[in-house]
């Protein structure tokens, strides 16, 4: 008789810090109405995704709409809210949910977009101009915890992010990488980019061969 509770206690016990590992942070619940329910995002309200991003990058986007080195009439008043902690456990949830493979479309987009995004444009404004592959990786699927994916983003989201730069409204990013690179893109580039990234398979099943992807690593 007396056995019986003591076996329920030693359950409850052990699956408690399961769980509790398991369990979301009580913010995300807010989170997809615009990033989804998966992290996924919303390609046609240009909500970007969300899932399989870095942990630190995400962290780091929440501090800077609270600290306005990154500015947005949604996120702002969103991450003003948040906690150090709770940035953590937030970026953390997100980067660790999986993104569905797929693979690249075929044939895959050409024109001015992908020639700059895989090749750069070395004689541009003199200065040259690096091709975002060579930090955003091949096809755009990110490179570590610094180089966020630009595959599959909305291609509206992709544009935004680039003006924000030139305007310096977003202006987080480590050693002004990416102030410099937008500073040097005309609108008409921006837009051919950002679909080229859009178009782009944000987990592809495998990767094309390179070929004209100079540069990517
Ligand atoms: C009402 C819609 C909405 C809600 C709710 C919302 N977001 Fe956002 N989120 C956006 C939009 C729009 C952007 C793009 C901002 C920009 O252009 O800079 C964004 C961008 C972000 C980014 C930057 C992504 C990147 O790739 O740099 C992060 C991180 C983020 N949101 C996290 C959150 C979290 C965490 C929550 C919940 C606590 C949340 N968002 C709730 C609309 C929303
Ligand atoms: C020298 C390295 C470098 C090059 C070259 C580069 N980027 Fe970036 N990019 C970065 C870094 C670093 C970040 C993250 C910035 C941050 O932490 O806020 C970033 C972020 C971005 C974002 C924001 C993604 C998001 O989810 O909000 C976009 C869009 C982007 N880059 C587009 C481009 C495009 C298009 C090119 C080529 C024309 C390019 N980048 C070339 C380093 C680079």
């Amino acid at each position: 008789m007396a056995r019986r509770p003591r076996r329920i206690l030693a359950t409850i016990i052990l699956a408690g810090p399961c769980i509790a590992a398991a369990a979301p942070p009580p913010q995300v619940a807010s989170c997809a109405a615009c990033h989804g329910a998966n992290g996924l995002g919303n390609a046609a309200a240009g909500f970007p995704a969300l899932a399989g991003l870095p942990a630190p990058y995400i962290e780091q986007q929440l501090y800077s709409f609270k600290h306005g080195t990154r500015v947005n009439a949604i996120m702002t008043g969103i991450a003003t809210s948040l906690t150090s902690a709770q940035r953590t456990a937030i970026g953390q949830y997100y980067a660790a949910l999986k993104v569905p493979a797929a693979p690249e479309p075929n044939p895959l987009p050409t024109g001015p977009g992908a020639t700059l995004a895989l090749n750069g444009a070395w004689n541009h404004q003199l200065t040259g101009l690096p091709s975002c592959a060579s930090c955003h990786g091949p096809y755009g699927i990110g490179v570590g915890a610094q180089f966020p994916r630009l595959a599959g983003q909305p291609k509206q989201y992709l544009a935004a992010q680039l003006t924000d730069w030139q305007k310096h409204s977003r202006k987080n990013d480590p050693l002004h990488l990416m102030r410099n690179v937008a500073g040097k893109l005309s609108n008409t580039q921006i837009e051919a980019v950002a679909a080229y990234y859009a178009a782009l398979a944000a987990n592809p099943t495998a990767l094309p061969e390179p070929g004209a992807a100079k540069g990517a690593k």
